[in-house]
């Protein structure tokens, strides 16, 4: 019947929905209205790092709500929740990057990055990364890099201009007309593909000669997910501003743009009110982002990440598995082709396993649990994928 209603009533955003009709879910199960269970290697797409209705998250939620609610649009009110949010980012931020902008989403905080970077810079070109995938809103979809899936909704931004991830080459392209390179700081979409060879610090230092500023997207890598809070951690680059949002939110809906004061000030002037929105900083949300980043930089959840990457690569082996990308529980299990990564996704799914889809590459498994599973489960999981590549029916 809800399915139904479902189908119905909600707007839909393919043919074929992955559906689980949720009743519950607790740490890393997910469970539906029929009574099954489902061990869940996808977080709500990397957004729910502690597991889900983690106490924690929930109590200060629950807290905030007995405060109070939406008070006034952001940048007006001082609010506990977003500032301390705020401050516990700055304190784990490299410097310079002290100044958070929230927002109410991921793609919301790319567009404001976007602008930041044209404001700062007075610079219109935006350079991105062929397969990059930044977010749905127009800003965000005119730095996809992935035609097929922007054709129709053109025109689009002027002014962006693509370069090979990871070639060296094209770094060149990167020019003093160039306000801002934008990069997830390893690609989700494409694939979880890394950066390789100091790629980024190279990309970073031709960008200090031209006067650009580096965007560094940890939207999907970020909070903890690659063995350190933010992914950039990993390749010794500082960005001129970083955007988070998913994980930050422990399963509430939250984007942020961060830089340097001197930098965000630029939103403040000329025009005034260079980035506003209603909602972005929520006391409710910001609380619950608070409690869940306060969780993840003081527990040994980030440096355990590296030990489960290492437990998945050891333990899930099969001969249709010829590589798994990524790092930490952001991993992606390569299949031969994309007809039989479907078929173990949805055999999987049948089996109490829920994996996912990568958006433009097709052959992979998503592996993204919680950081919060534990080796038992991973082992679980693993297991159930083993089994299904064993019977599979093609
Ligand atoms: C790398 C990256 N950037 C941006 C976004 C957009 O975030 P949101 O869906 O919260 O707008 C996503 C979401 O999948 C993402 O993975």
């Amino acid at each position: 019947m809800s399915l139904e209603r479902f189908l119905k009533f909600q707007a839909q955003t393919s043919t074929h929905p992955f559906v689980v009709e949720v009743d519950r879910a607790e740490g890393s199960f997910i469970y539906d209205k029929h009574g099954k269970s489902y061990l869940d290697f996808i977080a709500g797409v990397s957004a729910c790092p502690l597991g889900h209705n983690n106490p924690k998250v929930v109590s200060a939620i629950k807290e905030q709500l007995d405060k109070y609610l939406h008070v006034m649009v952001y940048g007006e009110f001082v609010q506990d929740a977003p500032v301390a949010l705020a401050e516990l980012m700055a304190e784990h931020m490299p410097q310079p990057l002290q100044t958070t902008y929230f927002t109410n989403s991921g793609t919301e905080a790319i567009e404001g990055a976007i602008k930041l970077s044209k404001r700062y810079t007075g610079r219109a070109e935006i350079i991105s990364a062929i397969n990059a995938y930044h977010g749905n809103t127009m800003g965000s979809m005119s730095v996809m890099g992935y035609e097929n899936r922007k054709r129709a909704f053109r025109p689009l931004i002027p002014g962006i201009n693509f370069i090979e991830f990871n070639n060296e080459k094209d770094i060149e392209k990167i020019t003093k007309s160039t306000a801002s390179v934008i990069l997830e700081t390893i690609q989700g979409g494409a694939g979880f593909v890394e950066p390789k060879n100091n790629y980024l610090l190279k990309v970073k230092k031709r960008c200090e000669e031209v006067g650009a500023l580096l965007i560094l997207d940890e939207i999907q890598p970020g909070i903890g997910r690659t063995g350190k809070l933010f992914g950039f951690q990993n390749y010794g680059v500082v960005p001129d501003i970083v955007v988070t949002g998913k994980g930050l939110g422990g399963g509430m809906p939250i984007g942020a743009f961060t830089s340097s004061k001197k930098m965000m000030d630029c939103l403040m002037d000329n025009p005034k009110l260079g980035h506003i929105t209603t909602f972005g900083g929520h006391p409710v949300i910001a609380a619950a982002a608070l409690a869940t980043l306060k969780e993840i930089t003081s527990s040994d959840l980030i440096p355990r990440t590296l030990e489960k990457e290492k437990f998945v690569r050891n333990y899930l082996k099969h001969p249709l598995i010829h590589e798994i990308r990524g790092k930490g529980l952001m991993l992606a299990a390569m299949l031969p082709n994309s007809e039989l990564a479907s078929e173990v996704i949805l055999e999987c799914k049948n089996r109490g396993l829920l994996l996912f889809w990568l958006l433009f590459e097709g052959k992979a498994l998503r592996i993204t649990p919680p950081l919060t599973i534990s080796i038992k489960e991973l082992k679980k999981g693993c297991d159930i994928i083993i089994d299904v590549l064993n019977n599979l029916k093609q």
